[in-house]
Parts: structure tokens; C-alpha cells; sequence
């Protein structure tokens, strides 16, 4: 049986809390962001993650397997939605979990009038961006250093919806 998407509601911020600290412990490398940073975080600032962005969980046999989420941009590029905090628990990579995560994204950034949907990855190769380019997301140009990660480079993709 696959998983089930379900976006998270507004008190469902106990779920999101564990299952980003479990994402932060399991791929500390793959974000820009650590476990003991958030793991200090209060109620109220896992709320209003909640608020500020759509986060979707995918449930194996009711056990959280995945997260993602999906905000508006604050500067240019009204047109455009990202895709943050992609993570799958490992023993369900491979499975189709992330895809259906990528997808519930896509839809709810069509449905907010979005056209592209963009996301930063840490690196230029690897099992995300292999993953990333399988669902049609194309790296550009654009290239940032990690905050606090000297030398260490995030690559910007963008998929047209
Ligand atoms: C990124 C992630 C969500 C992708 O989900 P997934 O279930 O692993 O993705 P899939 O297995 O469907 O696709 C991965 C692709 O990479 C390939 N791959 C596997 N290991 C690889 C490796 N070491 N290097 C490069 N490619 C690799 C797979 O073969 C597959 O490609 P294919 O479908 O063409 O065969 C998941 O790996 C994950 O949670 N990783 C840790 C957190 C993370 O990196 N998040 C991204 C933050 S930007």
C-alpha cells in the first residue's frame, strides 16, 4: 500500500515538530538548519511555521515517512511557490513517498496561482538532485553558500507547473 499525503493543520504542530526533528537528526547534511537549533524552538514557533507555509506529512500505516513543505516568496517572483524540508525516512526511499510529496506540493502551488515552483539543494549532485531532476525540476544558475557552511555551495531549481 502507498502512503497517504495529508497537509497539516493548524494545531498539528506537535507532527511537524517531530517529524522535522526527525528529518534534522536522520540528514543533518541536507539542510540549512540543525537538530539543536530547532529542537529548541517553542510551541508557538512551530505554529506559526504552520501559518506561514503548507507542510504536508505522508503517513505509512499511520507513522509519519515524509514531510515537505511549500511557502510563497516574499520578494520578486510573485509567479512562483518553494518547496522546502523535503525529507523521506530512509527505509521508505525508493518507494514513491517522495514523488507523492513533490506532487501534493505542486498541486496546492497551482492552486495558489503559482506557475513555477523553485527549491535550493545543498551540493550539485547526489541522491536529491537526481531525484529533484526525475520529477522535471531543472538546476539554474543561480548558487548560494550555505549560512556557516564555508565553502559549501546550494544550487537553485525550478520546475514549471
Ligand atoms: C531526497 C529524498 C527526499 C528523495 O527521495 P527518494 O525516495 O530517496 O528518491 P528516489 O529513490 O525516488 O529517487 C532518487 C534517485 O537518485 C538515485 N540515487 C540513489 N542513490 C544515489 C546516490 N548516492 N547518488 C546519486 N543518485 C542516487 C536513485 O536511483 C533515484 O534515481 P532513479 O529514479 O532515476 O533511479 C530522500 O532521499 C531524502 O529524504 N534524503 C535525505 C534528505 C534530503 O536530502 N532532502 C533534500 C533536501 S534539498
Amino acid at each position: 500500500m502507498t502512503a497517504l499525503v495529508r497537509r497539516l493543520a493548524a494545531d498539528d504542530w506537535a507532527t511537524l515538530r517531530s517529524v522535522r526533528l526527525a528529518a534534522l537528526a536522520d540528514a543533518p547534511l541536507a539542510f540549512n538548519s540543525t537538530h539543536a537549533d530547532e529542537a529548541m524552538l517553542a510551541a508557538t514557533a512551530w505554529q506559526a511555521r504552520l501559518e506561514e507555509q503548507a507542510w504536508f506529512v505522508a503517513f505509512k500505516d499511520e507513522r509519519p515517512v515524509g514531510i515537505v513543505s511549500g511557502g510563497r516568496l516574499r520578494e520578486h517572483r510573485s509567479e512562483a511557490r518553494t518547496l522546502r524540508s523535503m525529507w523521506v525516512d530512509e527505509a521508505r526511499r525508493g518507494t514513491g513517498v517522495a514523488n507523492d510529496l513533490v506532487d501534493a506540493v505542486a498541486s496546492w502551488a497551482r492552486d495558489d496561482g503559482a506557475t513555477q515552483l523553485m527549491l535550493w539543494a545543498i551540493g550539485r549532485a547526489g541522491r536529491a538532485h537526481a531525484f529533484y531532476q526525475r520529477c522535471g525540476f531543472v538546476p539554474t544558475d543561480e548558487v548560494r553558500e550555505v549560512a556557516g557552511r564555508q565553502h559549501e555551495l546550494m544550487t537553485c531549481y525550478l520546475l514549471q507547473l
